[in-house]
């Protein structure tokens, strides 16, 4: 890969963020700039400059690479004994709340919220639980709001609803018509979809559990830090943060605000009384 100016980089990121309010500018950087190449390369363009003018012409042009710049990638059940270690650790502890609120961040096309709702329903949680499901991308919340996938996502989902210790056919959960799966309606009823920015918003609910898996790979060290702070602020205190198989808070300054519950499944507790740094919350001004 030609390496990208960084004087362009830094004028397309800062464009997109005047005009779009998208901040992209403390993502980790070399995975956003392979996407940034492989964008220039799909738009037939050699210059960022180029294509920020494009995206700036028109905000059609913005939402058609927006899916680049964040990544959606996701699964069913991804992970398989991560729901498992939910099931054995986490759930027996929400069991013992009347009501549970429970936070998917960066929830992409659905299939992790929907997994998580399968495994709470079977655990009886899910008829006291609202589970709001949030992405930076409007166009993956419009498809996960719809529960319907292509039938070729249903292999996976088989094999990977029974390795995280499912208890029934999976079939129960869905039809298939026409080359797709539409998941039973029932299992949407308690989530609310909205868009939520983990680099700008504030938080906006006090949960009993936050799922953010593989989204923080995609942030510098300063930014993963303001969403772990973020989470601390969002979790009732001995509230519950699981995060992905690749991502690490061990070595992160907010390290002692959590206890580890499971270290290789990467769960943590909110410790009783931690002390948050608020300052990392503030939203970053233009300048
Ligand atoms: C790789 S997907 C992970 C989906 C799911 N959590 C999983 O583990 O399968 C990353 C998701 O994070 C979202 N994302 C990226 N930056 C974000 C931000 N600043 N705030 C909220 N969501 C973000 C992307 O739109 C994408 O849907």
């Amino acid at each position: 890969m030609t390496p990208l100016d960084p004087v362009e980089r830094h004028l397309f990121l800062e464009g997109i963020f005047m005009r779009y309010g998208y901040d992209f500018r403390q993502y980790a950087e070399a995975s956003l700039d392979r996407r940034l190449a492989s964008l220039l390369a799909q738009n037939n363009m050699t210059s960022l400059v180029e294509l920020l003018k494009h995206v700036l012409e028109s905000t059609d042009a913005f939402r058609e690479i927006l899916p680049s710049l964040t990544i959606n990638t996701t699964e069913f059940f991804r992970d398989p004994t991560f729901f498992r270690a939910l099931r054995e650790t986490v759930f027996p502890i929400l069991k013992t709340y009347p009501r549970i609120v429970v936070w998917a961040a960066g929830c992409s096309t659905g299939e992790e919220v929907l997994s998580l709702t399968i495994a709470l329903k079977e655990e009886n949680l899910l008829n006291r639980a609202t589970i709001h499901a949030t992405d930076i991308n409007p166009r993956v919340l419009k498809k996960a709001k719809e529960g319907i996938y292509d039938i070729s996502l249903i292999s996976s989902f088989n094999k990977n609803y029974v390795s995280a210790g499912g208890v029934n056919s999976p079939s129960e959960y869905y039809t298939a018509e026409y080359g797709l799966a539409r998941f039973n309606p029932k299992l949407l009823e308690n989530i609310v979809f909205s868009e939520h920015n983990l680099v700008t918003d504030a938080p906006f609910i006090e949960a009993h559990l936050i799922l953010c898996r593989n989204v923080l790979i995609y942030f510098n060290r300063e930014l993963q830090e303001r969403a772990f702070n973020l989470f601390a602020r969002s979790l009732v205190f001995r509230g519950f943060l699981g995060i992905g198989s690749k991502e690490s808070i061990r070595f992160s300054n907010s390290s002692g605000l959590f206890d580890t519950v499971d270290l290789n499944q990467n769960i943590y507790s909110l410790k009783a009384q931690p002390i948050i740094n608020k300052s990392t919350l503030s939203t970053r001004k233009y300048t």
